[in-house]
């Protein structure tokens, strides 16, 4: 191996020289409005690429600006999340135009500090929006860039017992070969590395642009997915599942009308029974204190609608 800064400036001129010819063509990436790069990196926190670009054009349409998104009605956000998954981003979107237009003035504040105490936007997101909307030199570490700097310096990025990276090394490596001059693009083609050639499972090594100067190319074992984190769930199916079919359930209920506890139930899980009924209660007791729905009672029953 070449000697560690030649080795950094190799790795980096291979990986930017392979972005040039083979970054996908993502329509955040040709966006400078911070509001547009915003909604595309909460999309991006936990649904897939190929699903957000489905969805992402849908959404701006729906809501253009911040304004539109902080005044909108959040039963109508909510709807407009359709699709995406994890509903609970939708509300922390709105929350943070909100912030935005009371406390900043309308704009995006520029440092990670200040980005990490809106709502919904952690560590991660705070550094890609600090590089990507204000072209700071910063390093951005997500899923797909710790596998591909772990792979590449496994010597400076530690792992634990179980194989755990240690992540905070990761960051460290991430700052020190981030390129100042070329941070978003090299940013941005650490991502595309992970997402296309480097990825979990059966890395396509040959394809590789850093291959020469990867410790672990050719050595990372054929693996299918293995096993799944055990969800708690019912009948097999994690409750996260019933939690967004509850949400898809009352969008699709005209305006904000509720419907009964038992309705809403037989149409969550058509096999609804007695023995559900504390079950079900929880999730929608869970879902009340995330703010994604709004319970009352008449009489006896239980209605449930979306909120305001
Ligand atoms: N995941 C998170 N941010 C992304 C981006 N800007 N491009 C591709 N995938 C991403």
């Amino acid at each position: 191996m070449p000697a560690p800064q030649h080795r950094q400036s190799r790795i980096t001129g291979a990986l930017l020289r392979w972005y040039r010819r083979n970054g996908r063509a993502l329509p955040w990436r040709r966006e400078n409005d911070q509001y547009r790069i915003l909604v595309s990196e909460i999309m991006l926190q936990q649904t897939q690429v190929r699903r957000v670009l489905e969805l992402y054009p849908r959404f701006l349409k729906r809501f253009p600006t911040f304004r539109s998104l902080a005044n909108a009605r959040t039963s109508s956000v909510i709807r407009a999340w359709r699709g995406m998954g994890y509903n609970n981003r939708a509300l922390r979107l709105q929350q943070t135009a909100r912030t935005i237009l009371q406390q900043h003035d309308g704009k995006l504040p520029g440092t990670v500090e200040t980005l990490q105490q809106l709502p919904g936007i952690g560590r991660y997101t705070a550094h890609a929006l600090v590089c990507f909307v204000f072209g700071e030199p910063v390093p951005v570490v997500d899923t797909n860039i710790i596998r591909v700097l772990s792979r590449l310096f496994p010597r400076a990025i530690s792992r634990d017992r179980s194989g755990k990276v240690n992540v905070e090394a990761v960051w460290t490596a991430a700052r020190s070969i981030l390129p100042r001059q070329n941070a978003y693009r090299w940013n941005q083609a650490l991502m595309d590395l992970g997402a296309t050639i480097c990825t979990s499972f059966n890395p396509q090594c040959d394809r590789c642009p850093v291959t020469a100067f990867c410790p672990s190319a050719f050595r990372i074992k054929k693996r299918s997915p293995g096993t799944k984190k055990v969800e708690p769930g019912r009948e097999g199916i994690p409750n996260r599942l019933y939690r967004g079919k509850v949400v898809e359930v009352l969008r699709n209920v005209n305006g904000r009308r509720f419907l009964s506890f038992s309705h809403l139930a037989k149409q969550v899980k058509p096999n609804y029974g007695e023995r559900d009924k504390r079950w079900l209660r929880g999730i929608l007791h869970g879902l009340e204190r995330d703010g994604l729905i709004a319970t009352k009672r008449r009489g006896s029953t239980l209605l449930v609608s979306l909120p305001e």
